[in-house]
């Protein structure tokens, strides 16, 4: 008997990642289906979405926005709901098989925490959730028998990688890091950079946070502490490459030296596809190698002078507690400030720092305790802001 469709909710369907899902979901021959969307601003896609996969439930989760906007194109059998909470009520449902989490930032933690509390399988794009909250995060996974897999290229890539062996046979993670749009910058030239400038990445095309946190390499010290909390590696077992191809995701060395990689274009329908079709395999929409033309793959340690962000990152894995909330909601909030034109960008990385060292460490957070911090980091940073 063929298998019943897997039944998809796509939050944050309107982002990079969001709107890559819904091609790799279109792709699937019906194996995959989308059972709802959700959106922050951009309404008149969201209901293109709709229009073009038919999900069971639209969620507008900007309510001031939803109330204001004409839904009259909304296709019949689709349910409109508003409010972030009601996207938390969304991802329970029965009818539901896989969340993708895809929403960017602090945004996207209640929903992922209500996902993986009903026991769904959460597809997770969404790092901050796991930098802010890993422990609380992964203890909840494990209480309800729910299943994280990784859409990170990268993690994605170590979580592949990581079934050629036992789990105390790994010796070493190293996430690759294309080094970014600047790698070529000196100091003095980084400081003169432009948010345009920094919107532009060389290899991959996301969303502006976290093209702005690949330029500062921030992107790469969230990733140390995800994967610190995902695959329960000590941070001093994480290492970091500079690989300009981005065709390496990331790899895994074993205690008998032998490295595990997984490669691939630099294409994010693959991971994400791996991630909803998880545990299968099937082929799919994304670049391939080509085995028929020359190339060349480059690796070489980061610069600690040249990327202070990735010593914030091992700190906070290392340190665990309130750190990763801090430094997470100090970048959000450091980032937002660049794209707005109130700091250069050459201060994003020592904004959180500061703020991270003046903060009270707390070991053993609750959520909300957490989500109190979020806020108080993001105030913090309004002192760096211009005049
Ligand atoms: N892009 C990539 O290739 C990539 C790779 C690895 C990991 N990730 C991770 O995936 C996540 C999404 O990244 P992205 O690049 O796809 O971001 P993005 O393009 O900026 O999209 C963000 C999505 O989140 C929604 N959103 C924004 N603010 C929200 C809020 N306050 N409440 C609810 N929804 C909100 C947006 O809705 P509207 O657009 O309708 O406002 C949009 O659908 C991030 O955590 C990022 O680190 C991305």
């Amino acid at each position: 008997m063929a298998e019943a469709p897997r039944q998809i909710a796509v939050l944050g369907s309107t982002g990079s990642i969001g709107k890559n899902a819904l091609r790799v979901i279109a792709a699937s021959g019906g194996r995959l289906q989308v059972a709802a969307l959700s959106a922050h601003s951009q309404l008149d896609l969201l209901v293109a979405q709709a229009v073009e996969f038919s999900p069971r439930w639209v969620v507008a989760t900007d309510i001031q926005v939803a109330e204001k906007f004409d839904w009259s194109k909304l296709p019949k059998g689709t349910e409109l709901l508003m409010g972030s909470s009601e996207l938390n009520r969304v991802v329970g449902q029965p009818q539901i098989d896989v969340v993708l989490a895809a929403i960017v930032g602090r945004a996207g933690l209640e929903s992922t925490w209500a996902a993986l509390d009903s026991k769904k399988t959460v597809a997770l794009a969404n790092k901050e959730t796991l930098v802010m909250a890993g422990p609380l995060v992964m203890q909840l996974a494990r209480e309800r028998g729910a299943t994280l897999i990784p859409v990170d290229s990268e993690h994605s890539a170590i979580a592949q990688a990581l079934r050629a062996g036992q789990t105390a046979e790994v010796e070493r993670l190293v996430l690759t890091a294309s080094g970014g749009a600047f790698r070529h910058l000196s100091q003095n030239q980084l400081k003169q950079v432009t948010v345009a400038e920094a919107l532009e990445h060389p290899n991959w095309d996301m969303g502006p946070k976290i093209t702005v946190d690949s330029a500062t390499m921030m992107n790469k010290a969230l990733e140390i502490i995800e994967a610190h909390w995902l695959f329960d590696v000590p941070s001093e077992r994480i290492e970091v490459a500079i690989h300009p191809q981005s065709v390496v995701h990331s790899l895994v060395e074993f205690v008998d030296g032998s490295v595990i990689a997984q490669m691939s274009p630099p294409d994010m329908r693959l991971p994400i596809q791996y991630a909803l079709y998880y545990p299968d395999r099937v082929g799919g929409v994304a670049e391939r190698l080509d085995w028929g033309a020359s190339f060349s793959l480059e690796f070489s340690p980061p610069d600690p002078d040249r990327y202070p962000a990735l010593e914030l990152g091992h700190q906070c894995a290392r340190s665990g507690g309130t750190s990763g909330t801090v430094l997470n909601g100090a970048n959000e909030a450091a980032v937002g400030s660049f794209l707005a034109g109130e700091l250069h960008f050459t201060e994003i990385v020592p904004a959180c720092r500061s703020v991270l060292q003046s903060h009270n460490f707390e070991s053993d957070p609750t959520l909300d305790r957490l989500i109190d911090l979020d806020r108080w980091a993001r105030q913090e940073v309004s002192h760096w802001v211009f005049a």
